[in-house]
């Protein structure tokens, strides 16, 4: 009786948390019990054939696997608007100790459809200088308590400890992330900081793809083909965007920008590095399934999961791997791949299970033979280094101690990683 009403406790529990928490339960967290699987071959073209080198990676293979990624997972993107058009809407003297100026640029992407971004530039004598480039999830007011930073206007999830109600920022928001972005150590090591909410290219929603860059880009009243554009295809559409502007802004290198992002905008930023080869290298934080994690391994979330709770996030084609992963003609390694010769860098985190993280050593290791092809180093180490020790080769890796979260040790690999290969060839 009394086993009985736990149970019945147990369920309401069960249905009273977020689903994020709630879903774990029924996935698998044990080693031992992962599925055997085959990946891939990155290097094996559909024919069969096999590339032996660098032409036949970027003439054949490459394009065929970004291919295979844009029908099958995460969609295609239209091209670049013609309407793009850049409005500077402040600059300033920053409240960010070390930066020399703080500018906030409106990017027109088409009539009702535009993107705020905040840039901090380091001082430096440099003519132009490397940078980082990152969406955020709360607005830009959520990254640093910087008093001039102009409000998001654009959709937010809600979030009653930040004060986020009715999707809209409020001054709670004001500073609420800022422990997950090192501003004041990323400038004062000579990089500028890039960041737009992610929400002012598409909010996070399963809307129908009514409103942000879908709505103004759609062709309107056809029906959605099955290898349309998902949210984090919108996502890295909006970080490519940024790099526009960014190639006419003569205080940043655009040839020296690293993508960086966390959780599904991780995702986004492999999705943005890979289909983007402008990005000059590439971070993905605790990114799990869908961005970093393999997927055949099934450890943590799953493809069927993640269609079914976020299927707003890729194209339709890919739920049918939902119920058979190994169908997938990519995994994930393939992505990490797809952004040879240049540097990659996969963070995981060790509660972080649900994101997989030994998957998503796996993703960088089993890329490394594309970035060998290239003549670019791999990922110096067979197995997962101790936690918090960073291993860099032209790929890189970490497993901090702790939460799904960017901390200030996630920065600091990060920082090293992008000097050994920003700072070594600048301009
Ligand atoms: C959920 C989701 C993950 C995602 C994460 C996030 O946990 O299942 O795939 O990475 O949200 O983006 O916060």
């Amino acid at each position: 009786m009394q086993a009985k009403r736990f149970r019945r406790l147990a369920v309401i529990a069960a249905l009273v948390q977020p689903a994020s928490a709630r879903a774990p339960r029924q996935f698998n967290y044990d080693e031992s019990a992962v599925p055997a699987y085959e990946l891939p071959d990155p290097l094996v073209c559909a024919d069969g054939s096999r590339v032996k080198d660098a032409a036949g990676w970027r003439t054949r293979r490459r394009p065929e696997i970004l291919e295979l990624f844009r029908e099958h997972v995460y969609g295609r993107a239209p091209a670049a608007p013609s309407e793009l058009r850049f409005e500077l809407l402040e600059e300033g003297e920053p409240g960010v100790e070390g930066s020399a100026v703080r500018r906030q640029v409106r990017i027109h992407l088409a009539s009702d459809v535009s993107l705020d971004l905040l840039v901090y530039l380091p001082r430096t004598t440099a003519d132009a200088s490397p940078a980082f480039l990152a969406l955020n999830f709360y607005g830009n007011t959520s990254v640093h308590r910087d008093p001039e930073i102009l409000p998001s206007r654009s959709w937010m999830g809600d979030n009653a400890d930040l004060g986020i109600v009715d999707h809209r920022a409020t001054a709670a928001t004001r500073g609420a992330r800022a422990h997950r972005w090192a501003i004041e150590e990323i400038v004062a090591r000579g990089y500028a900081f890039c960041t737009v909410h992610y929400g002012d290219i598409d909010p996070d929603h399963d809307d129908g793809f009514q409103n942000g860059v879908h709505g103004a880009f759609d062709p309107s009243g056809e029906e959605r083909p099955p290898d349309a554009w998902g949210s984090i295809g919108a996502w890295a559409f909006g970080l490519s965007r940024c790099l526009d502007y960014l190639e006419q802004d003569d205080d940043v290198d655009a040839e020296r920008v690293a993508v960086m992002g966390h959780s599904r905008l991780g995702k986004t930023a492999l999705w943005a590095g890979a289909r983007d080869e402008r990005f000059a290298l590439v971070i993905s934080n605790n990114s799990g399934c869908g961005g970093a994690a393999l997927s055949r391994r099934e450890f943590g979330e799953t493809v069927a999961r993640i269609n079914e709770v976020f299927p707003h996030w890729f194209c339709g084609n890919f739920r049918a791997y939902g119920p058979n992963v190994n169908r997938l003609p990519v995994d994930q390694h393939m992505l990490v791949a797809l952004i040879a010769p240049r540097p990659a860098y996969v963070a995981s985190a060790t509660q972080d299970r649900w994101a997989d993280p030994r998957g998503e050593f796996l993703s960088a290791k089993h890329a490394q033979p594309v970035y060998e092809l290239l003549g670019a180093s791999g990922l110096p180490m067979g197995e997962p280094p101790s936690p918090n020790v960073s291993v860099q080769g032209t790929l890189g890796y970490h497993v901090r101690e702790g939460k799904h979260d960017v901390t200030e040790l996630d920065w600091a690999h990060y920082l090293d990683f992008a000097d050994r290969h920003l700072l070594a060839t600048p301009k």
